[in-house]
């Protein structure tokens, strides 16, 4: 995978108000920071066409997942969903600029409270939510992913909660993805416990077999139930007339399969064009995933009116 050219804004909100960006720092002691104790999202802001400026895509969803995610590790947040997409819209309008946008939410655990004794704990511990953003455009090449199988198997969710987007899960994924790059590939796939596929490093997995079904590990497959995932399932439905069956995928298939795509935030529709150095099919992007990333790429800049309640603009300054 290829990274863009990331410039960093000017300000960021932390601890309840607007910060220059290059100001904000944490203490040693911040406990996430030992012991992975902080939940995340990770959202997008799109440009829209001529001067329309950005929209905010399904960023009520991301709140409310994140809002979720911070239950699981009893967070409390310091913000309702509707006030954190204000501070949102409003973080983005200060930032300026009309490109692109990662917006990364962060709600962690942060020291321990008077009487709480030292050690690893969730209760007795204050928390303390940041929000950053940072210009970046797509960059996930268009001709598709190489990827393993990762030897790690996924986090199963008898350890951590897969529903909740938790940064200490995420070792699991680095430890992955590092393995994959030291074997010249762009991404993991990986599966569980029981040997079925999960999903990839940050993002979701969709096979499309030979009889061209589409299927996707189910949310009980300790995956992180994407927001793109289910953007994806909707649109195959809706614009294709394609159902995808949420049903266990097995490592086999991955071989036999037609076509495979991985759905996120991050990496939005991408192709997988081989799987342990071995072709998907043809090799190359398959007509499906093509035909799906231009109509998510529509809808996400706003070109397709009848998913206009997916984007929530920034008003102008
Ligand atoms: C582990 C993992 N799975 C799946 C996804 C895709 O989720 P979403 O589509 O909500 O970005 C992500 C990215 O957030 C992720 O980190």
């Amino acid at each position: 995978m290829t990274t863009t050219a990331v410039a960093s804004p000017r300000f960021a909100f932390h601890n309840g108000e607007f910060v220059r960006a290059d100001t904000v720092g944490l203490p040693v002691s911040t406990q996430a920071l030992h012991y992975g104790t902080g939940v995340f999202e990770g959202i997008r802001a799109y440009a829209r066409e001529g001067t329309a400026g950005l929209a905010v895509f399904r960023l009520r969803e991301h709140l409310e997942r994140l809002e979720r995610s911070a239950g699981a590790l009893r967070i409390r947040l310091p913000l309702t969903v509707d006030d954190m997409s204000d501070v949102v819209l409003d973080l983005l309008r200060r930032n300026g600029g009309d490109g692109d946008t990662y917006i990364r939410p962060l709600a962690y655990k942060l020291a321990l409270e008077p009487g709480t004794p030292f050690g690893v704990r969730l209760s007795g511990v204050s928390a303390q939510f940041t929000l950053t953003t940072v210009r970046m455009g797509s960059y996930v090449r268009s001709e598709g992913l190489a990827c393993k199988v990762s030897t790690f198997r996924r986090v199963p969710s008898v350890s951590i909660p897969s529903t909740a987007k938790i940064t200490g899960t995420y070792a699991n994924n680095a430890l992955a993805v590092e393995e994959a790059y030291a074997d010249g590939c762009d991404d993991a796939l990986m599966l569980g416990l029981d040997g079925n596929l999960t999903e990839a490093s940050t993002s979701n997995v969709f096979v499309v077999g030979r009889d061209g079904r589409i299927a996707t590990p189910p949310v009980t497959a300790d995956i992180l139930p994407g927001i793109t995932r289910a953007t994806v399932i909707e649109l195959l439905a809706r614009e294709f007339g394609l159902p995808v069956a949420e049903r266990p995928v097995g490592r086999a298939e991955l071989d036999d399969a037609q076509e495979v795509f991985t759905t996120g935030t991050g990496v939005e529709v991408s192709a997988v064009t081989s799987i342990d150095h071995r072709p998907v099919s043809t090799g190359r992007a398959g007509d499906l995933t093509r035909r799906l990333r231009d109509v998510y790429t529509e809808v996400v800049r706003g070109r397709r009116p009848a998913y206009a309640t997916w984007l929530t603009p920034v008003p102008p300054r």
